[in-house]
C-alpha cells in the first residue's frame, strides 16, 4: 500500500431475509415526506411493492411515488424527478430497485435544490454539489445486484440526444444513508439481468485489479471476491434460487464497488468507458456491453501489465505455471475468463447488443479516455477493440 489514502463509507447496510425489518429502525430518522421512487413496475408483481409502502405506512409517512425509471436512466426522467420531488416537498428518498433506480434517486437528490443545469454541472463538468445545496437523504433497497450503487456515490445518466452515458462518482454525502439487502428479493430477475449483473460484478472488480504494481493488500481482497463471484456464478446459472450462492453475489457486489478496493489504486475504468459508449448509442444492458468488449480489451493491454496478468492467471483461475512463459500464464487467464463467460451466458459481441459497423466512428467519439490503467489508449486502439468485438 504505497499510496496515501483516506477511507470511509456511511451507508449502514441490513443484509439477509429479514433485512428489509431494517426499515422501522431508520424511517424514523427522517421527515414525514417519502418519494418513493421505482422502475418499470416488477416491484408490483413480485410483492416487493406491497412490503415497502406496508411498512411506510406502519411508520407514519406520506408517500409520493415517482415510478418509471427505466435502465440506464435518462436525463429527461431525471428533470421529471427533480420537479415531482420538488412538488412534494419530499424530506426523504426511498429507491426500491437496481442500480437504475438507486443511481438516478441519488441524481434526484442532489439536483432538487442545486441552482443550475444538473446534467451540465454535475455530469459534463463534473462538479461536486455545491456546499450550501441541500441534499435530499436516500436510502435503498435493491432488487438487483451488480452496480455496487447501494454502497457507492456513483450515479450514472444517459442523455440520448447527446450520445453521451456518463457516470459521476460522488462524496460520502451523496451515498446511501442505509441499504436493505434481502437476496430473495433478487430471485425474479429475468436470467440475462442476473447474469448481466454478474459480469459488471467482475468488472467492477477487474477495473481496480488491473492498476499499479505495487504489492497492495486492496488486491489480495479482489481476488478472493473474484473467486466467490466465480464459485457462486456457476451455482445461481443453475439454479437461481440458490440462497447461499445468490447472497455470497449479493455481498460481493457490494464489496467490488464501495471504494474499499480501490484503497491505494490508481484504478483503470477504461472497459466502462467502452461500456457506456456502447450504452449511449444503443441502450443496451449495463453489465452485457462489458462482457461483449472485455476480452478485446484485455488482451490489447495485456503486454503492458503483464506481471498482473500472470497473477490473475495463477491466483484467480488456478493456472498451473510450469514450464510455461509469462505470456502464456497470462493468455491461459484470459482464456479461463472466457470459458466462464461463456458457461454462465454472457454476450461476447457487440452486434448482438445492436451495434453496426457504420455505428462505430460515432462509438470512438463517445468513449472517454482513462489514464490509471496498464495503457492509455488512442482513438485507433478504441476502434480496434470495437472491431474485434463485433
Ligand atoms: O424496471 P423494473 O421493472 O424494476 O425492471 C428492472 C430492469 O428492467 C429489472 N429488475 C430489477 N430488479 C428486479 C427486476 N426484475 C425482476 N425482479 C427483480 N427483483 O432489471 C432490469 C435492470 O435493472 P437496472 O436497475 O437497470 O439494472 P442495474 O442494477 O444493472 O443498473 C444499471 C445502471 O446502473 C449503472 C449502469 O450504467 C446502468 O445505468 N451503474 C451504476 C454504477 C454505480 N452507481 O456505481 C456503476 C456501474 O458500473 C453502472 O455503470
Ligand atoms: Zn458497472
Amino acid at each position: 500500500m504505497l499510496g496515501n489514502f483516506t477511507f470511509c463509507n456511511p451507508t449502514k447496510l441490513y443484509f439477509g431475509k429479514v433485512a428489509l425489518d431494517g426499515l422501522k429502525e431508520e424511517l424514523p430518522k427522517y421527515g414525514k415526506n417519502v418519494l418513493l421512487v421505482y422502475g418499470g413496475g416488477s416491484i408490483k408483481k413480485n410483492g416487493i411493492y406491497d412490503k415497502v409502502t406496508a411498512l411506510l405506512k406502519e411508520c407514519g409517512k406520506t408517500v409520493y411515488e415517482d415510478g418509471g425509471v427505466m435502465p440506464n436512466p435518462s436525463v429527461d426522467k431525471l428533470y421529471e424527478g427533480i420537479q415531482r420531488a420538488r412538488d412534494c416537498k419530499a424530506d426523504f428518498i426511498l429507491a426500491v430497485g437496481g442500480g437504475s433506480v438507486c443511481d438516478y434517486s441519488k441524481a434526484v437528490s442532489i439536483s432538487v435544490n442545486c441552482k443550475e443545469d444538473p446534467w451540465d454541472k454535475y455530469f459534463l463538468r463534473f462538479e461536486d454539489v455545491d456546499p450550501d445545496c441541500k441534499i435530499i437523504p436516500v436510502g435503498c433497497v435493491l432488487t438487483m445486484v451488480g452496480t455496487g450503487s447501494e454502497m457507492n456515490g456513483g450515479s450514472v445518466i444517459t442523455n440520448h440526444a447527446q450520445k453521451l452515458k456518463i457516470g459521476h462518482v460522488f462524496g460520502e454525502n451523496v451515498f446511501p444513508k442505509f441499504s436493505i439487502l434481502n437476496p430473495e428479493f433478487t430471485f425474479t430477475l429475468p436470467k440475462y439481468q442476473m447474469t448481466a449483473g454478474f459480469f459488471d460484478i467482475m468488472s467492477h472488480i477487474l477495473e481496480q485489479y488491473f492498476s499499479g504494481e505495487d504489492d497492495n493488500t486492496s488486491d489480495y481482497i479482489a481476488e478472493g471476491l473474484m473467486r466467490s463471484l466465480i464459485h457462486s456464478s456457476e451455482i445461481a446459472v443453475k439454479n437461481p434460487v440458490d440462497y447461499e450462492a445468490r447472497s455470497n453475489i449479493m455481498w460481493t457486489a457490494t464489496w467490488a464497488l464501495n471504494t474499499l478496493i480501490a484503497m491505494g489504486k490508481t484504478t483503470d475504468w477504461e472497459v466502462h468507458m467502452l461500456g457506456q459508449a456502447i450504452g449511449a448509442h444503443t441502450d443496451a444492458t449495463h453489465g452485457m456491453t462489458l462482457s461483449a468488449v472485455s476480452l478485446a480489451y484485455y488482451r490489447m493491454i495485456m503486454p503492458y501489465g503483464l506481471k498482473k496478468f500472470v497473477r490473475f492467471a495463477k491466483n484467480v483461475w488456478g493456472v498451473s505455471p510450469a514450464g510455461k512463459t509469462d505470456e502464456t500464464i497470462a493468455k491461459e487467464g484470459l482464456a479461463a475468463m472466457e470459458s466462464w463467460m461463456r458457461r454462465i451466458g454472457l454476450v461476447m459481441n457487440i452486434s448482438d447488443l445492436g451495434v453496426t459497423e457504420d455505428m462505430l466512428p460515432g462509438l470512438v467519439k463517445s468513449t472517454l479516455i482513462m489514464d490509471g490503467g496498464y495503457k492509455v489508449l488512442t482513438e485507433e486502439d478504441i476502434l480496434k477493440i470495437f472491431k474485434e468485438s463485433m
